[in-house]
């Protein structure tokens, strides 16, 4: 049964009668529990919650359990619940535990294996699939320790969505930190369903990126000219969210930092939403470090001079307005001249309509990358927005020639390239 009736056709089957541990952990991001409840229930999932202490000082057992149509767990001491199910059963008979919110406490509590409440002993006892969706304030989010649980959590084979770049709920401060949207983890809740076991399987045999983190940026960027108006470009962030699946396949930790795409967040990825060239170079450097950056994003390199802060209105004459720009901040040159956040391996790429290969050395040489993968997007080529590229890698030791091919292949090749360079070290 469901609040907003069956399944449409065109969604994935993949939560069809499963049954979600959603696990709510206490953060302002709770009130989003709500709706990601319905999302889920939307997809045919069975949600069975269970809310922290400090999640019912957000919202209430009473809502949850009205929109999950079961019962919320709450106490690892529950006579009840212990007669009847108990926390084992809770951590065993279930397809997946979300953890939505997930604070840093409750991480933190995980990553050192403390049971000390419900939702904490369930997830010591779980041997199903755990996906997070982390929210708190951007500090707590790229505080040292916290980057080690996370990293922990990972190597222990937890899964996670989000968080995103954008202001906090309570305070308005702007960073990552937000808890990815209702929708956005509802599709990667069905993305891990998904996968079969034998694809699972395969994919363990080679992963020459295990161990490694990559940053990647992908898509344009917007820069806003007033509330309703802003500059972008052509790109699409296929060929940088190609590059980020394919890093992942190959077992890389991989953050993308995305502009505004309508591709889909490729799996097993952590991806930040950013809209700007400013807060994309924000959102590069608290990801990083990494072993390997690389820069596919086309990022504006304009933006508006001024925040009019309001539309700019006709004023009769017939006069354009005058529109003043200021130049961006260059992402991969910051990182490349930056004693301690520089990757092991920085890859650009260089978008050019006319003397490729000259334009590809300079930006080499002028940003210090170490590599450039240099593109013809000429009106011609089709390659803006399309499926395929012709690629050039320009390095300091000369230039390789790569074919004509799809981008996920240009992916697959370039993240072959960089296991062989990691390895050759
Ligand atoms: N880049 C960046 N930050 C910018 C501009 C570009 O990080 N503000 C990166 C791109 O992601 C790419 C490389 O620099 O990896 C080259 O980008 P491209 O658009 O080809 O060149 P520009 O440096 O913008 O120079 P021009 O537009 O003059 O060709």
């Amino acid at each position: 049964m469901s609040d907003t009736g069956p399944p449409s056709p065109d969604e994935g089957p993949a939560l069809r009668d499963k049954r979600v541990v959603l696990i709510i952990s206490g953060g302002i991001a709770a009130y989003k529990s709500l709706d990601l409840i319905r999302r889920l229930r939307e997809r045919g999932a069975h949600v069975i919650p269970i809310m922290t202490r400090g999640a019912q000082q957000f919202i209430t057992p009473l809502a949850v359990g009205a929109l999950a149509a079961d019962k919320v767990y709450t106490d690892l001491f529950d006579r009840e619940a212990e007669h009847d199910v108990g926390h084992i059963r809770l951590a065993r008979d279930n397809d997946l535990i979300l953890i939505a919110p997930a604070t840093a406490d409750l991480m933190a509590k995980m990553a050192h294996g403390i049971a000390d409440d419900l939702a904490t002993a369930v997830l010591l006892a779980t041997d199903t699939p755990v996906l997070l969706a982390p929210a708190m304030n951007p500090k707590m989010w790229s505080h040292p320790a916290t980057k080690r649980n996370v990293e922990t959590l990972r190597g222990d084979g937890l899964f996670f969505v989000g968080p995103d770049q954008g202001e906090m709920a309570e305070s308005g401060e702007a960073g990552v930190g937000r808890m990815a949207e209702p929708l956005t983890i509802a599709d990667a809740a069905e993305a891990l369903l998904s996968q079969s076991p034998e694809a699972e399987r395969g994919s363990a045999q080679h992963k020459p990126l295990a161990g490694r983190h990559v940053v990647i940026t992908s898509g344009p960027t917007h820069e806003p000219i007033d509330p309703v108006r802003y500059i972008a470009n052509r790109s699409s962030g296929k060929q940088g969210h190609a590059i980020a699946a394919a890093a992942a396949k190959a077992g890389a930790r991989v953050t993308l930092i995305s502009g505004p795409v309508t591709v889909a967040e490729p799996e097993d990825v952590t991806t930040i939403h950013v809209e700007s060239a400013r807060d994309m170079l924000q959102a590069v450097k608290d990801a990083l470090p990494a072993d390997v950056a690389i820069m596919a994003a086309a990022v504006a390199d304009w933006r508006a001079a001024a925040d009019t802060g309001h539309k700019i209105k006709k004023d009769g004459s017939g006069a354009p307005p005058a529109l003043d720009l200021v130049e961006n901040p260059d992402i991969l040159a910051t990182i490349g001249h930056h004693d301690t956040l520089r990757p092991l391996l920085l890859i650009g790429f260089a978008a050019e309509t006319q003397n490729l290969v000259d334009n590809a050395r300079s930006k080499l040489a002028r940003k210090r990358a170490d590599w450039i993968v240099a593109n013809d997007v000429g009106p011609d080529t089709g390659v803006m927005g399309g499926d395929a590229n012709t690629v050039r890698i320009v390095t300091a030791d000369g230039i390789e020639d790569w074919p004509r091919m799809d981008k996920t292949e240009v992916a697959t090749r370039l993240i072959t390239k960089i296991g062989d360079f990691l390895s050759s070290r």
